[in-house]
């Protein structure tokens, strides 16, 4: 039974201990994307809900059911963002990406998907992501890629496996889409409600539906990209030469399209076995979106990365996380003239640098103690009346429990030699 302290189902707190493995994996994030060229972009955690819809694709399942869609004071229809890349073309737009200047980008935030949740599967999540948006080459692609791949690989969560495959431009798809529906058609008795809509609206949705009763007839569609016109093909031929020249290792998946309809070219997924159920980490491809207010479509190629699924993989792996730091020092005062001194020595320490903790009212001895070791302190400086006549005080060493006497007025040039 739920409790108040229980947030929503779907979402989750992350404390202290756990935020370091979040930025260490953050951080992994923006070294690796530097390398790169990119730089970070945040944009709105919600946008006017028709920038997902023409984004993402009116028969998506995102858009159909999982939108967190709200109304504004004045009537306008909001949604919170259940993926980054419409928002990124939304802000790229007035830029010169639309005159096919090459900007990239990564971002790293809270995403929204109304699902049923599960092990890896939330409400809230977050993405880390990157567009390359501007330009049209395999090469793009392919970068990509093994942009994602080496991200992985310094988090400690390589032994993915990556699936490839191409939706072609759309000029291109008229055949396969016929031969797509001819497979489905004399079928669709025996699948789900939802791709007896696809099958009339947006054929491709089906080979993405998850339903058991859907499966077989999924599995023995035809493969889709053999029938492209031969300049979705040549494009695709590329990117896997050039990956195959960079010895990155991937499976060509026939039916994977992706959930979200905006993709054109190169699609991309990458599962890991370290993860249960949903063992997607990270997925994206080559698109073309044309959102409201744009004249004309604006391409780009990206992935995003989920990150709590990302810990999932390094905990699978057992990968160290790195641990909560405790305070450099943690002043006990013996007495109100000893802790009016602390307050000074602390204020002093915190101004260059150092981190410290100390009470804020008086306490006992054993409690301060307590406390030193609850925070995980790395010295105690220990202060009373006494230590204020003499102007020497004990610095304890938690590490070993060696303690040695100091002047007062040494206690900052030996914490920041320990730094
Ligand atoms: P996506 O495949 O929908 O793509 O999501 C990318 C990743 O986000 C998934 O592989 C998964 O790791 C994580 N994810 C998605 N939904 C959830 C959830 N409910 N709970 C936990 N993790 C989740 C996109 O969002 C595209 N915008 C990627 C992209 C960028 N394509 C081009 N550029």
């Amino acid at each position: 039974m739920a409790t108040n302290s229980q947030p929503p189902p779907g979402t989750g707190d992350i404390f202290p201990a756990e935020a370091v493995s979040w930025r260490a994996v953050e951080d992994a994030a923006r070294r690796v994307f530097n390398l790169y060229g990119y730089g970070e972009i945040r944009t709105p955690i919600f946008e006017f809900t028709e920038i997902f819809q023409r984004g993402l694709g009116n028969e998506t399942e995102v858009v159909q059911k999982e939108m967190y869609t709200f109304e504004d004071r004045g009537g306008r229809s909001l949604t919170l963002r259940p993926e980054g890349t419409a928002g990124v073309m939304r802000a790229l737009s007035g830029t010169d990406a639309m005159n096919g200047v090459e900007n990239r980008v990564y971002y790293i935030g809270p995403m929204f998907r109304g699902e049923r949740p599960s092990a890896g599967r939330r409400r809230q999540f977050h993405q880390v992501g990157v567009e390359n948006v501007g330009r049209v080459a395999p090469a793009l692609d392919a970068e990509s890629i093994a942009m994602l791949c080496h991200f992985l690989n310094e988090i400690g969560a390589g032994g993915f496996k990556l699936l490839l495959n191409t939706r072609g431009v759309p000029a291109d798809r008229k055949p396969a889409e016929d031969a797509l529906r001819e497979h489905f058609a004399p079928r669709i008795g025996s699948m789900c409600e939802d791709c007896r809509m696809r099958l009339e609206r947006n054929v491709w949705r089906i080979l993405d539906c998850k339903q058991e009763q859907c499966q077989a007839h999924i599995a023995a569609a035809p493969d889709a990209a053999s029938l492209f016109g031969s300049s979705s093909r040549e494009y695709f031929d590329q990117v896997c030469q050039i990956l195959s020249d960079w010895d990155i290792d991937f499976t060509i998946e026939p039916r994977l399209v992706r959930g979200l309809d905006y993709y054109v070219h190169t699609v991309f997924e990458l599962t890991h076995t370290g993860l249960g159920g949903q063992n997607a980490i990270a997925g994206g491809g080559r698109y073309e979106l044309n959102l409201p207010g744009m004249n004309r479509p604006v391409c780009g190629v990206g992935f995003a990365a989920g990150m709590e699924r990302l810990l999932m993989v390094r905990e699978a792996m057992k990968v160290p996380n790195p641990e909560l730091q405790g305070p450099a020092v943690y002043l006990v005062s013996l007495g109100a003239q000893a802790l009016s001194t602390n307050r000074k020595i602390a204020a002093r320490l915190r101004r260059s640098g150092i981190s410290v903790m100390l009470e804020a009212e008086e306490k006992s001895m054993k409690s301060q103690m307590r406390s030193a070791d609850r925070l995980k302190a790395r010295n105690v400086f220990i202060l009373g009346e006494s230590e204020l006549t003499s102007g020497q005080a004990v610095l304890k060493r938690m590490a070993d429990g060696s303690q040695r006497t100091i002047p007062l007025d040494s206690l900052e040039e030996i914490l920041k030699n320990e730094q």
